[in-house]
């Protein structure tokens, strides 16, 4: 039978997904100032939850609320906001679509103006976003351990929620791709030195979560292809990544790519080749030689990719291909939160193509459209529909704000 977007999808842990359609992770910011689940959260996911989306993969929600990424996030350690936590999970699970959360820990991608400090494998600091990043401390082993049994506790509670799985952030810079990397992992005792020792981090994390979980509950891993950084981790080292995950019983991987200094995952001109760019995703490529070695090594891995794809023929290659099992949506959610049951059902065969306009100003290309697709999600969040005309620069208060450029008292003031 040929595999189109409407077909099922029955993953390891034998939880089946109803199509092939996925929203991928998208930070939404709507956490209130103890990180806790807001009502506009909660709002824009009754409105995903009607998307016709197989799979919503929340965004990023942190382990440790002493470690944020940005303005708003959710962080769960315990179970202090299990009544929105639940509430979430029901809107976001009403459409009968499997809701995981999606559990990160930024390591030395953490705001100075959010966090006290930030810890990282080792003392190396972001490059190319001056004054937002401070330089991390170099994490001990004792709590390197600490943010392993952190993933596991706060999976156990987003299940316990009525989340129905979970997707571990490995990829795009954050602590678990610190710790992949070479450039930023300098470390040579049991946590670094060697490609085995580099991955430790995120095995132990994805095996406590299956120990916490059982073996019908999914967990993803969402992993970059490679760092697009001379000295990052290698498209190969990432596949040898790839196969101990399968062995350690992840249900879906997700391909993506880049980070903070280099925004593949968004597709930026300069980092994803020509040949990728006229197959639509970015990240097909690799897909397809993790695909080849994945079955060379007889596993069971199911692969989803995000990044750049538009359109039902673009979306029907990849999955006729064979090497890609679900297809992510990321930012064509945000414009068009219903594009997914349009798809299913014929009634639109490729998103609107929207984008904000280019803001000219170096190192704020990538930065400056994260927040502009960040205003679009609160706009949806408040009950509105989003705004393809919305200039950019409008959006500098928040710029500001995330990077810590305004007091707290003036954040408060801050309206987006
Ligand atoms: C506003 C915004 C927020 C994002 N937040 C996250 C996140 O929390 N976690 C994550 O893994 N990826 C995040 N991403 C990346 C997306 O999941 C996706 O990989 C990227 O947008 C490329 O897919 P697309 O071309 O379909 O948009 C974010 C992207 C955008 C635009």
């Amino acid at each position: 039978m040929a595999i189109d977007l409407t077909t099922s999808l029955t993953l390891p842990s034998s939880v089946s997904l109803p199509n092939r359609l996925a929203k991928s992770a998208l930070s939404e910011g709507l956490g209130d100032r103890d990180q806790a689940p807001t009502p506009n959260l909660i709002r824009l996911y009754e409105r995903w939850s009607q998307s016709g989306a197989g799979l919503l993969i929340t965004g990023n929600v942190m382990v440790d609320r002493r470690a944020l990424g940005e303005v708003g996030n959710v962080a769960v350690e315990d179970d202090r906001h299990l009544e929105a936590l639940s509430k979430w999970a029901a809107a976001a699970t009403a459409g009968n679509a499997q809701a995981w959360v999606q559990l990160n820990h930024p390591g030395r991608q953490a705001p100075r103006a959010l966090n006290r400090e930030a810890v990282a494998p080792s003392k190396v600091a972001v490059t190319g976003a001056p004054g937002v990043f401070g330089t991390p401390r170099e994490l001990t082993s004792p709590e390197i351990e600490e943010v392993v049994a952190r993933f596991a506790a706060s999976a156990r509670l987003v299940v316990d929620a009525g989340f129905t799985g979970v997707q571990i952030h490995a990829a795009h810079g954050y602590l678990l791709s610190q710790f992949l990397s070479p450039l930023t992992n300098k470390r040579t005792d049991a946590w670094g030195g060697t490609p085995q020792k580099r991955r430790r981090l995120l095995l132990e994390i994805v095996r406590a979560t299956r120990a916490e979980l059982g073996v019908h509950t999914p967990i993803s891993v969402k992993l970059n292809s490679a760092d697009f950084q001379r000295g990052g981790m290698t498209e190969d080292e990432s596949v040898e990544v790839v196969l101990d995950l399968a062995a350690a019983g992840v249900d879906l991987l997700e391909i993506s790519g880049g980070n903070y200094e280099s925004t593949a995952f968004m597709g930026a001109a300069d980092q994803v080749r020509e040949s990728t760019r006229a197959r639509e995703a970015y990240f097909l490529d690799y897909a397809e030689r993790v695909g080849a070695a994945i079955t060379a090594a007889h596993a069971n891995l199911p692969l989803m990719v995000t990044g750049g794809f538009r359109s039902t023929a673009g979306m029907s290659e990849a999955l006729h291909g064979g090497a890609v099992d679900v297809i992510g949506l990321g930012r064509p959610l945000i414009m068009e939160p219903d594009l997914p049951h349009r798809l299913l059902t014929g009634t639109a065969d490729r998103a609107l193509a929207v984008a904000p306009r280019p803001l000219r100003i170096k190192h704020l290309e990538g930065m400056g459209e994260l927040l502009w697709y960040g205003v679009q999600l609160r706009r949806l969040g408040e009950g509105k529909n989003p705004d393809p005309k919305r200039h950019p620069l409008r959006n500098l208060p928040h710029y500001l704000k995330n990077a810590g450029m305004l007091g707290r008292s003036q954040q408060r003031g801050f309206a987006a």
